[in-house]
């Protein structure tokens, strides 16, 4: 089954609450949170207070994605606001299997992001301390950037690598670009979560769009069978 994340990044901040709702109504699976310090990316977004604001108005788990330089330093921060998943950028951690055991041993589930010129095999020593792989499709910083296909290789290859480590229930989130036909593209992969953002929330019927993005993605992957 695929999960879908949307990205709140592309909500309107000033209703947050009811756009939380708006997609919680619609399907979605898990709500995306995108923390940038316009230091690791170049533009400045929200904290901590701001996930303990929404995990009071939802039920969903929160999916959040730490764009952030030095991460350790507000992991406890970002657990005890209620986040579900906590991720961490490959490229902001100095020592990455013990910034991943540090948010296990918070209580959560502990993702790691590959930005688009990362290799996946910066992540072979550490495959059992991964929950989940954040598969970054865009560089980060914005919302509404161009999907790069150079990415579908790299799934692949991520799900061949937890596979044959039996890790088979680590999730491969895919984040940047998704629409219909790129996360139909990316899940036949072997990605199960698409976070988007734009094509979510710039949709006419953000109900059609959750819709969409879950049963187009999930008809490919009956037709490759
Ligand atoms: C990019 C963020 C994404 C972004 C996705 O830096 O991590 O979550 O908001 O937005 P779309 O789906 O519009 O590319
Ligand atoms: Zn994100």
């Amino acid at each position: 089954m695929t999960l879908i994340a949307p990205s709140i990044l592309s909500a309107d901040f000033a209703r947050l609450g009811e756009e939380v709702a708006r997609v919680e109504a619609a399907g979605a699976d898990w709500i995306h949170v995108d923390v940038m310090d316009g230091h690791f990316v170049p533009n400045i977004t929200i904290g901590a207070p701001v996930v303990k604001a929404l995990r009071a108005v939802t039920k969903l788990p929160i999916d959040v994605h730490l764009m952030i330089s030095e991460p350790d330093r507000y992991l406890a921060d970002f657990a005890e606001a209620g986040s579900d998943y906590i991720t961490v950028h490959q490229e902001a951690c100095h020592h990455l299997q013990r910034t991943l055991s540090h948010i296990r041993s918070l209580g959560k589930k502990a993702g790691v992001a590959l930005n688009p010129a990362t290799s996946e095999e910066t992540l072979r020593y550490v495959l059992a301390d991964i929950d989940l792989v954040l598969v970054m499709s865009v560089n980060p910083g914005f919302g509404g950037q161009k999907f790069l296909d150079t990415v579908l290789d790299k799934i692949d290859n991520l799900r061949r690598m937890f596979d044959e480590a039996g890790h088979k229930d680590v999730h491969i989130s895919v984040d940047g670009g998704i629409n219909s036909d790129t996360g139909k593209l990316v899940v036949d992969k072997g990605a199960d979560v698409l976070v988007a953002g734009n094509f979510i929330y710039k949709a006419k019927d953000i109900n059609q769009a959750v819709k969409d993005l879950k049963t187009k993605s999930e008809e490919k992957i009956k037709a490759s069978r």
